[in-house]
């Protein structure tokens, strides 16, 4: 099995590698893996040579067996393979399929289409092929009146006849290894890119009187390529497309599939409900029942049965069954809601465990800190984990109960059943069942108002309701 993975992808325009663009969160050239390996193939070899560094270091990351082949010069798709070949060689007797890296749409079904037709023909030589609205820049498919397959000739060498053409190369063949191997050895580079094209092989199997076999995708987007960014974004799109409607017919209800995203990695369940203008990434999965978005973007999370993800967004954090978040949470690495447990507007969480039932309901900043059952946590509560060097934790017991506007002043313990008073900076532990205050205590200075500012809206305002208490006080005499 052979990658070609080798060019230098122009026209992306990058620093980055063309293979190593991502779709649907999976790159080029993991796609093009996760193709193959359905078929359970034997050695996996990765042609790289533009950007090859980076190219290698994911490859390590995403296929650590793959084998990695540098191909020096890029002296066309023919002499790509043939260096993988030398550098591995295959077994004569075995078939080599030949991949493209930046073919993201390709199916594990029609690779192995192509292979079952491939050995019950016996044939030296079956490429995969469609037919395009617009074959512009692929090689096209040139049959003889039986049908059969005579050659492949690449847009720029094509006759005016042969551009007429619709039926084109995938840039995907099935090769017996051993035919292979010595028809690399006579490729030539007389055509306008004086480079070797694997297509040749194509025309030296009809001349030595091989079989060639030319196997139709049967959904032709399958082949389609990215060279620019606009084939990028639109097989992205396409690849969405897929993604999105396998899940609605595994029981998913997606309400507007054209602005839902959703990656390759994730899980739902069926009964889970998806809403519009929400993304869901990585390894996210979501339990049955749950209702995700609208508006919502998920990284790596895992989302229990029945919970509810309003408007937010968050990253590797757990949500427990039944539990409520948003609309407008942040939750960051490390947080796990426990059951029904609730994280509300303008909420801001990383680093924290908040137990089953308890409740963060607006405008709080948690971290780094365990928070028990049954708690509720007030209205504007800081718990303030860093002193400007170090992080430090904050624990929280069962059913406490955290007045609104308070600093909680880390490292710090609350304990069980304990209260604190609104607007405290609590900077020391409290004890089970105590209530904490931290707090100056109020004092008025009466008539402040009309002595500093007289005639203010302010002081005439508190003269009439002086004047209104005088007059009920005086009524009631
Ligand atoms: C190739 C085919 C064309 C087919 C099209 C399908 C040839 C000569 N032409 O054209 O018939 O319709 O693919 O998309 O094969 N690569 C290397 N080393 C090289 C050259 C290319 O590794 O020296 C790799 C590229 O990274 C790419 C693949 O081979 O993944 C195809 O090369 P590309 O230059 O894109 O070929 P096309 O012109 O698209
Ligand atoms: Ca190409």
């Amino acid at each position: 099995m052979v990658v070609l993975a080798a060019g230098e992808g122009t026209r992306m325009r990058s620093a980055t590698p063309k293979v190593l663009h991502r779709i649907g969160g999976r790159s080029l050239l993991g796609h093009a893996l996760a193709a193959v390996d359905g078929l359970g193939p034997g050695r996996v070899v990765v042609v790289i040579g533009h950007g090859r560094d980076a190219v290698r270091e994911h490859l390590a990351a995403i296929a650590p067996a793959a084998f990695a082949v540098v191909q020096e010069q890029r002296n066309g798709t023919g002499h790509a393979v043939r260096v993988a070949c030398e550098e591995v060689p295959p077994d004569p007797a075995a078939i080599v399929l030949v991949v493209c890296g930046d073919t993201p749409l390709l199916r594990t079904q029609t690779l192995a289409t192509l292979l079952a037709e491939h050995e019950r023909e016996r044939a030296a030589v079956s490429v995969l092929t469609a037919a395009v609205a617009d074959p512009t820049g692929y090689g096209r498919i040139v049959r003889d009146s039986s049908g059969r397959v005579t050659q492949i000739v690449e847009h720029r060498e094509a006759t005016a006849q042969q551009l007429a053409i619709d039926e084109v190369n995938s840039g995907v063949y099935a090769f017996h290894a051993g035919f292979l191997t010595q028809a690399l050895g006579r490729l030539s580079t007389a055509n306008s890119q004086g480079e070797q094209y694997l297509t040749d092989v194509v025309g030296l199997a009809r001349a030595a009187g091989e079989t060639v076999l030319g196997v139709r995708a049967h959904d032709a987007r399958e082949i389609l390529g990215v060279n620019d960014r606009v084939q990028l974004a639109a097989l992205g799109a396409e690849l969405n497309r897929r993604v999105v409607e396998d899940w609605m017919r595994a029981g998913v209800t997606v309400i507007d599939p054209a602005s839902t995203w959703i990656d390759v990695g994730v899980h739902l369940e069926p009964d889970a409900v998806v809403c519009p203008n929400t993304q869901l990434h990585g390894a996210t999965r979501v339990a049955a029942g749950a209702v995700i978005g609208p508006g919502t973007t998920l990284t790596d999370c895992l989302v229990g049965p029945g919970a509810e993800v309003l408007s937010s967004y968050a990253t590797q954090a757990e949500i427990g069954a039944g539990a409520h978040v948003g609309p407008f949470s942040f939750l960051r690495p490390g947080t796990r809601l426990g059951p029904d447990a609730k994280a509300g507007a303008f909420v801001e969480i990383k680093n924290s465990i908040v137990g089953a039932g308890s409740k963060v309901p607006h405008l709080s900043y948690v971290g780094d800190a365990e928070i028990g059952v049954g708690v509720n946590i007030g209205a504007a509560t800081v718990f303030v984990n860093y002193d400007g060097v170090a992080k430090h934790r904050t624990t929280v017991g069962d059913h406490v109960r955290v007045g609104s506007d308070t600093m909680l002043v880390a490292p710090l313990t609350l304990g069980a059943g304990s209260y604190t008073a609104a607007g405290s900076v609590i900077t020391q532990d409290v004890p089970p069942g105590a209530l904490a205050v931290g707090r100056g205590t109020q004092r008025n200075i009466e008539g402040w108002v009309e002595r500093k500012r007289p005639g203010s809206a302010a002081a005439t305002a508190a003269a009439a309701a002086e004047k209104s208490t005088t007059d009920d006080l005086e009524r009631a005499e």
